[in-house]
């Protein structure tokens, strides 16, 4: 499911926890996953040196992924390393609106890319599925600034808002979903650790309270990633 993610295990035994990285793609036929990630640190540099063929542990699909509600006018938005996920969702939503017929899906996927700088990685992969804005902080390419910016700037409106990055990104579309009553869903993409739910490393304040703890946590990695952004404290 887009939204979903993998567990890498670096090859390190200093390392010895994974990295989780999103599903950026997906292809069922060929059995492959692809994986778009930023050099953060060992573990991500660890994975750049891998080349084809090389063998890697991997743990997944894990997480629940976004729910595709299809016929809906969307505004997909993706901030720097949350905007990878966002390209398997606007196939999936695609897909999921074309039912055979590509008129049908016309004008229903608009997203929305938040990048540094003119470093826009991805950017033209997503021209396929609808219309494409973009920002950059540093005002180098399209509107300076955020994704609410470019928003703004474009008079963009919808009945769905999809969303992966920062959190203060999170915040600001919490805010405005809210503020238009749109429905929002949210990826968090916390620190984690063992990725299965088992540890509670990577738990955010929710407003529901869980059945099993009677707390008002939720485990980003078990309960998550994706959550409708009204149930999630940022
Ligand atoms: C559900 C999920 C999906 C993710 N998908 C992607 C993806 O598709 N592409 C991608 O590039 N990255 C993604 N990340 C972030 C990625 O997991 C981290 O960048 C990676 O684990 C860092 O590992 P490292 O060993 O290279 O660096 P570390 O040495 O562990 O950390 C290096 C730096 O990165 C920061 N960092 C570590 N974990 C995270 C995190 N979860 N989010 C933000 N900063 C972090 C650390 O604070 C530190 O400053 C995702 C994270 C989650 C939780
Ligand atoms: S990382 Fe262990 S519970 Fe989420």
């Amino acid at each position: 499911m887009p939204g979903q993610f993998v567990s890498l295990y670096p090859k390190d035994g200093s390392r010895l926890l994974p990295r989780p990285i999103s599903l950026c793609g997906i292809d069922r036929d060929k059995g492959e996953l692809r994986l778009v990630y930023r050099v953060a640190g060992a573990g991500t540099k660890e994975f750049s040196g891998l080349r084809s063929k090389d063998a890697i542990d991997v743990l997944g699909p894990l997480g629940n992924g976004f729910p595709v509600e299809p016929g809906k006018k969307a505004l997909l938005m993706g901030g720097g390393i949350g905007i990878p996920p966002m390209l398997e969702l606007a196939k999936a939503l695609h897909k999921a609106n074309s039912a055979g017929s590509d008129k049908a899906a016309a004008g229903l996927i608009q997203t929305v890319l938040g990048y540094r700088d003119s470093g826009m990685f991805l950017r033209e992969e997503f021209a396929p599925w609808g219309p494409v804005y973009w920002a950059t902080e540093d005002g180098s390419a399209g509107t300076k600034g955020n994704v609410l910016d470019a928003v703004r700037e474009h008079k963009l409106d919808a009945e769905v808002i999809y969303a992966c990055g920062p959190a203060p990104m999170l915040r600001a579309l919490k805010a405005y979903a809210a503020e238009k009553g749109i429905r929002c869903w949210i990826s968090l993409e916390e620190k984690m650790a063992c990725g299965v739910g088992a540890c509670l490393a990577c738990v955010c304040k929710s407003t529901e309270i869980d059945g099993h703890s009677q707390v008002h946590n939720k485990r980003i990695c078990k309960d998550g990633p994706v959550f409708p952004a009204d149930e999630i404290e940022l």
